[in-house]
């Protein structure tokens, strides 16, 4: 990780944070503060925190033409918006989830804390842990969310994770290669920079972008990306049946807001998170541990 990229970062979101943070979370924490009176009256408070606390591993596949046959059959875990909150019991649940779980590689999405004011502590007591158990198993690379200060990329990257903040990282098998691309936060501190994040990049035939976000998908498209990766929407997080959410806190379809997708040649998956945050409440939209697995359209079977 580049010390000097990360300090221009750092500056960048503290002004960024200046400018827009207070707007956004005016009008979300007057929605918070109805929704908690509205499901504490309703008596679905309890119902909500369980369907909260209910997560699953969702299995998830890909065939793209495009993927270099080496990587046929290749496993990623997706892990975004784990929104710690001093809650052990929940990383105890999710680490023997991960335990049992085989795969080639780690992403990680973004908003690791749900504060600034307890993530050096929950960072420390919760989530070193889990991320020790991720760097066991394989490499592990991440992105920053719009809940993440920049002490988080320090933390993480001093245990060994690959930070891709604006940055870039290439995996080789024998002669092939595929490259993930991460942006830092497009939502709220709008310090994403596709130019810095491929400027070592070359020209490889196959390229992964990891966004907290989804809502860079028109320019991921249109910059030649085969797969996106993203998170920060929940799914919606209290969704109607079915599945409908009334609030995705992202400019995007509401094809592209959960689940998994395709904007043209490009293919896409939006996380519905491990946590939740604001109103800790699910409804018809349980949070997920995602294994994705690609294969090759091509590949010789
Ligand atoms: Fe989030």
């Amino acid at each position: 990780m580049n010390k000097r990229r990360l300090e221009n970062q750092n500056k960048r979101r503290l002004v960024e944070q200046r400018l827009t943070a207070k707007n956004k979370c005016s009008r979300l924490a007057r929605l918070d503060i109805l929704a908690h009176i509205f499901f504490k009256t309703t008596l679905l408070w309890n119902r909500g925190r369980k369907n909260a606390e209910s997560i699953i591993t969702n299995e998830i596949s890909f065939t793209i033409k495009e993927l270099p046959e080496k990587f046929d059959n290749t496993k990623i875990l997706f892990m975004s918006d784990l929104h710690i909150r001093g809650k052990i019991n929940q990383l105890d649940k999710i680490s023997k989830m991960i335990s049992k779980l085989e795969y080639d590689f780690c992403i990680l999405g973004g908003d690791y804390c749900d504060s600034f004011k307890h993530e050096k502590k929950e960072m420390t007591e919760i989530i070193t842990p889990l991320l020790k158990l991720l760097l066991e198993k394989s490499p592990v690379y991440a992105v920053l969310g719009n809940h993440d200060s920049i002490d988080v990329a320090y933390f993480f990257s001093s245990l060994g994770v690959e930070m891709l903040i604006n940055d870039s990282a290439v995996i080789t098998r024998e002669n092939e290669k595929i490259a993930l691309v991460g942006i830092d936060d497009c939502h709220r501190y709008k310090s994403d920079d596709f130019e810095i994040a491929e400027e070592n990049l070359g020209s490889p035939e196959f390229k992964i972008l990891i966004s907290h976000s989804p809502e860079k998908y028109q320019e991921a498209q249109k910059k030649g990306y085969n797969l996106y990766f993203a998170g920060h929407t929940h799914g919606g997080q209290i969704c109607l049946p079915g599945g409908f959410a009334p609030i995705t806190n992202a400019q995007v379809p509401r094809k592209i807001a959960a689940g998994k997708w395709q904007y043209k040649q490009m293919q896409g998956y939006t996380s519905r998170g491990v946590g939740s945050s604001k109103t800790p409440l699910r409804f018809n939209c349980p949070p997920e541990i995602c294994l994705i697995a690609l294969s090759c359209f091509n590949a010789n079977r």
